[in-house]
């Protein structure tokens, strides 16, 4: 059989860098894209493990023409845009640039694909943030869901979404869309909360740091592992048909009970060391999110293999260890 080739943008993220080492197991050629940096070595970190099984290539959302001379060039079987800027308070801060890459990035990549490789099968990376302010009923996000997104990262976002379902049905394409809800994992961003929590307590145990600011602490997430959502990006682009998946734990954790779990797991009380900083509250908070993931599990069967507590235990370690190491 053919060996089936993988095209993903934002491979040296935290999802590229794990979609990349779960496809290069399964046998796939696996390209990506990073961006031009000036220290190149910052692009390799997570990629640390799988660099010389993979082929990155310079690429930028914003250069359709790039992209299509890649897409031209590698003729891929699935193609997964990962590429964004994913952070919710810094889209406040630089909504032009985050809406012309989340938005206009999203229409460049879906052109790109339809001139150069149009039979092959496309994933859009969509997010929970896309909700908004609505919840259901049942205090549950799913599908169905009205989109009523609070951060120019969400309004971004829904034009992504909308945009791949049109390309679907406009030019029968395999475009599919994964709503992931938050998903984390030692590899994720140390400015998002979970990270930085996991690596100030560590740093508190250890005597280099005596507080921890946050912003909001009474938002609730449904947070789940990178490693888990990866498998199931993969397992939506098996399906025949395109389609629109909600991929959760099917739980939420404020802030304050996920600062809780990781203080005590170094023996400690976050309330002797957490302070608030207006400086991380947003113009605009998204309070609650919780995923209704039963069609993927049903139509696809995927399911999670973390919990919470795992996921929070496993981030914490490693930045223990990589602070002893030093
Ligand atoms: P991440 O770690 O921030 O990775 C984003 C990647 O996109 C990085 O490689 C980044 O490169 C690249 N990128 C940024 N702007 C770009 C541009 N203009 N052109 C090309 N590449 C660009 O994010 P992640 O957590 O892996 O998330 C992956 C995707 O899933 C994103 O689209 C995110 O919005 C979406 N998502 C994430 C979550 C979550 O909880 N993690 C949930 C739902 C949806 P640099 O390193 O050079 O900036
Ligand atoms: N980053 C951050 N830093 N968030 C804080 C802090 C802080 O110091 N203090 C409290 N929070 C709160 C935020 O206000 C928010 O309610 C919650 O913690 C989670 O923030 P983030 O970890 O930054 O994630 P997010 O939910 O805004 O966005 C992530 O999830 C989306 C899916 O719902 C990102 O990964 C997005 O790319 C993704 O689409």
């Amino acid at each position: 059989m053919k060996q089936k080739i993988a095209f993903i943008t934002g491979i040296n993220g935290q999802d590229g860098s794990y979609l990349a080492e779960y496809l290069v197991g399964l046998g796939y050629e696996v390209h990506g894209t990073v961006r031009r940096n000036s220290t190149p070595e910052n692009q390799d970190i997570r990629l640390s493990e799988i660099h010389l099984k993979i082929h990155t290539h310079y690429g930028d959302l914003l250069d359709q023409g790039g992209l299509e001379k890649l897409l031209d060039q590698i003729q891929p079987d699935e193609i997964y845009n990962l590429a964004a800027q994913s952070h919710v308070r810094i889209s406040f801060d630089i909504p032009q640039f985050t809406v012309q890459t989340n938005a206009i990035g999203v229409l460049n990549i879906l052109e790109a694909y339809r001139r150069a490789c149009p039979d092959a099968k496309f994933y859009q990376a969509s997010s929970s943030e896309m909700f908004g302010l609505s919840v259901e009923e049942d205090n549950f996000q799913r599908e169905t869901t009205p989109m009523n997104p609070v951060s120019p990262y969400g309004c971004s976002k829904v034009f992504g979404y909308n945009i791949v379902r049109n390309y679907r049905r406009a030019y029968g394409l395999h475009t599919t869309n994964g709503i992931l809800f938050n998903h984390e994992s030692p590899r994720r961003g140390s400015n998002f909360v979970t990270n930085k929590v996991c690596k100030t307590a560590a740093q508190i145990k250890l005597g280099l740091q005596d507080k921890l600011e946050l912003g909001n602490m009474d938002s609730y997430r449904d947070w789940g592992h990178s490693k888990d959502y990866v498998r199931a990006m993969h397992l939506m682009l098996q399906h025949d048909v395109p389609g629109d998946w909600v991929v959760s734990t099917m739980e939420t954790h404020s802030v304050r009970e996920m600062c809780k779990l990781v203080f005590n797991y170094l023996g400690m009380d976050y309330k002797n060391y957490v302070t608030q900083n207006p400086k991380y509250l947003r113009p605009e908070e998204l309070p609650y999110l919780k995923g209704d993931s039963t069609k993927i599990r049903t139509e696809l069967g995927w399911k999670p293999k973390y919990t919470f507590k795992e996921m929070m235990e496993e981030m914490t370690q490693c930045w223990l260890d990589s602070f002893n190491k030093k």
